[in-house]
């Protein structure tokens, strides 16, 4: 929402002294203090003010940066960012995502990307995108109180089919439309077009199970629910990505018991003991769905970190930070990788979990259909 002129105007300064200090804006002198001389009698004509593309591009990097449950911020400059500011239809949003999603596709060499729609202004609210992320799966809640496909997306998925969705064939990998709604608050479903979602089928290396069940997940994972603050200004609607760590798929999205909950069948089809958990048979079918999803991707030649690799780089990370002279601001608990923990680097000290502006923060309206804490 709009902030109160003396506020905008405390938070525009704020961001553009940063700008300024770390890009060395002021090599045309004066630079600095003309621009913010602009700004606030732009604040003060209209309530809010626009960023330059230099200025959009370094907020939307430096948000990335200031993201503490991300460990794959050792790439973070090399954010691209498509400036689509001057769209605030939903049909322009849809259309504009689906790009968004091929461009950072990009045949499997996944790209960095955002695209930054409308801000909100004092006169008209901007739209905004409810789907947690351009590509979801559907959860179809069952009668008998199972769940076809993602138990996360069921209340999107009920949302869509109240809006008029017909549904998709009824698999577990169906892919959910993009819910929009309009500056007016109407909400509206896109469906995605086909080419603009890559998708991976997933089977083991060895056992090559996975195939015969259908397995497969998304190669863009393309967070859309998020508001990019850059300067007291929101930008409701900024779609971005990075490119998977193997985890996030194998050790939660698959496995998670409120997820597909898919360990008994892994353990089961590996012959494990299940009758106790010291057998450690979960811990064993979590490590053979980790293989089965690098290996899936890795054949389709689409990128995907793998926990060991990334850990290493955030410290590397860390490192160059603090170098240049800036703390790192971490979230220990959404760093350590989901398993074997203890194996990577990251687990073995402690950060300082500051938050800092520009950023990435969730708005709470969007939300109120999914459940609490471990949104993203
Ligand atoms: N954990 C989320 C998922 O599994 C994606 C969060 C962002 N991940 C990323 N690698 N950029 O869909």
């Amino acid at each position: 929402m709009p902030r109160a002129p003396d506020t905008l105007n405390r938070q525009a300064e704020e961001f553009i002294l940063l700008h300024h200090s770390e890009e060395h804006t002021d090599a045309d002198t004066g630079y600095t203090e003309r621009r913010l001389t602009d700004i606030r009698a732009e604040i003060s004509a209209t309530g809010t003010y626009r960023h330059s593309a230099a200025e959009l591009a370094f907020g939307a990097r430096v948000a990335w940066r200031n993201s503490n449950r991300c460990i794959g911020r050792l790439y973070w400059r090399s954010l691209r960012v498509r400036d689509c500011r001057e769209l605030s239809d939903a049909e322009d949003i849809a259309r504009e995502s689906a790009a968004h999603l091929r461009e950072a596709g990009n045949g499997g060499r996944i790209r960095p990307l955002i695209t930054v729609f409308a801000p909100d202004t004092p006169h008209r609210r901007a739209p905004r995108i409810w789907s947690e992320q351009l590509v979801r799966y559907a959860g179809y809640a069952t009668a008998g109180g199972r769940v076809v496909g993602d138990p996360r997306n069921t209340g999107i998925t009920a949302l869509a089919l109240r809006l008029g969705w017909p549904g998709g064939p009824g698999t577990p990998f169906d892919v959910l439309p993009l819910i929009v709604q309009d500056g007016d608050g109407t909400l509206r479903w896109f469906v995605l077009p086909d080419d603009a979602v890559l998708e991976v089928e997933l089977r083991h290396p060895e056992g090559g199970w996975g195939a015969e069940w259908g397995l497969r997940w998304n190669a863009v994972p393309a967070i859309s629910c998020m508001c990019l603050e850059i300067g007291g200004v929101c930008y409701p609607s900024a779609p971005f990505n990075g490119w998977y760590m193997g985890t996030e798929i194998g050790a939660r999205n698959l496995a998670d018991t409120d997820r597909y909950d898919l360990l008994p069948r892994v353990a089961e089809r590996l012959g494990l003991d299940t009758s106790s958990d010291r057998s450690l048979w979960k811990d064993r079918a979590l490590v053979e769905l980790n293989r089965a999803v690098l290996h899936s991707f890795d054949r389709a030649g689409i990128t995907m970190s793998d926990h060991h690799t990334e850990s290493s780089r955030f410290l590397t990370h860390v490192d160059r930070e603090e170098a240049k002279g800036r703390e790192v601001g971490a979230d220990w608990s959404w760093i350590v990788p989901p398993i074997s923990g203890s194996a990577t680097p990251v687990f073995h000290r402690t950060y300082d979990a500051t938050e800092r502006r520009p950023a990435y923060v969730q708005h709470p309206e969007a939300l109120a259909h999914t459940r609490g804490e471990h949104l993203v």
